[in-house]
């Protein structure tokens, strides 16, 4: 049976504070029929109101897509997404929170095939990430991933321009202009004979911004990108990988367990028992 026939309609209700005043709110919209209960739905609010399928004729086109995705580690424990549905669209920025061990670094190691779901279906990037084998998978990751980590993953025997070369040295386009551009836009210029261990966490993570982006990955994955950063610092960091993304057109996957961060992005979704909510901004 087409997907779109067994998707049900269903309305969603919620809280909304206007001006003082507490509101009911009732939207309507598609409730996933991989869902096992009535939270689980795919979407954000302003597209949810519309069926699936007419998304594809209204000209949107989705860059990551989940279906029914589950992840279990083991048989003996439970599973960390259950039935999970997400899509999202080219150049959009998505916000995942949820509480620690509600599985968001999972999502994203799914999404950067890091990891192999045990059911469902994932395409990134024009890739079915279940049908790849180990090299395709590991050419998948290099060429179309950035990948941002809460404790930055530089190479601490490298120097901060040679962190910058090594995606392009993996991808085999060295380029050495477009690293020096890289490290100018990012006003890096300065500690490019620096190694990671003699910078600050906010210049280690800038740097890390730099290097995800430097192979120009039509996805980016930041896993707690501020997680070790205060306040200010991480509003620079936020700030910076916010303009890099628009220039581009990257889309940002993100996962934080802070409402403050996720309120840079497009869409917000709450990770709860394996399945994604949507959350109004
Ligand atoms: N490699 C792994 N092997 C077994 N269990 C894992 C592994 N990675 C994560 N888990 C488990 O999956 C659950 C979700 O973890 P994780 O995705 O890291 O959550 P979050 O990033 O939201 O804190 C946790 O219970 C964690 O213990
Ligand atoms: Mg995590």
């Amino acid at each position: 049976m087409p997907r779109a026939e067994v998707w049900k309609k269903g309305t969603r209700s919620y809280e909304r504070v206007k001006q003082g005043v507490k509101r009911e709110v009732t939207v309507p919209l598609y409730v996933s029929p991989y869902a096992h209960n009535r939270n689980c739905i795919t979407f954000h609010v302003s597209i949810c109101k519309q069926r699936p399928q007419t998304l594809a004729t209204k000209g949107v086109t989705g860059i990551i897509t989940c279906e029914a995705l589950s992840m279990r580690y083991s048989e003996h424990t439970s599973p960390v997404l259950q039935g999970l549905e997400l899509q999202v669209n080219r150049g959009e920025f998505v916000a995942i929170l949820g509480r620690s061990g509600s599985g968001k670094s999972t999502l994203l190691k799914l999404i950067g095939a890091m990891e192999q779901a045990t059911s469902g279906n994932l395409i990134v990037a024009g890739h079915n990430l279940g049908e790849l084998d180990e090299t395709a998978r590991t050419l998948f990751r290099r060429r179309k991933i950035g990948f941002v980590f809460q404790n930055y993953n530089l190479l601490s025997s490298l120097t901060v321009r040679d962190n910058l070369r090594l995606p392009l040295a993996l991808n085999r386009v060295p380029d050495d202009s477009r690293v020096q551009q890289q490290l100018e836009t990012l006003n890096l210029g300065h500690l490019r004979d620096r190694y990671p261990g003699s910078l600050s966490g906010g210049e280690q993570q800038r740097v890390a911004l730099a290097r995800a982006l430097i192979h120009r990955p039509p996805v980016v994955l930041a896993d707690e990108p501020t997680g070790n950063l205060d306040r200010s610092t991480s509003e620079e960091v936020l700030t910076l990988l916010q303009s890099l993304i628009r220039a581009h057109g990257t889309t940002v996957v993100m996962a934080t367990h802070s409402q403050e961060a996720a309120r840079i992005a497009d869409s917000i979704y709450a990770l709860d028992e394996g399945c994604l909510v949507a959350q109004h901004q």
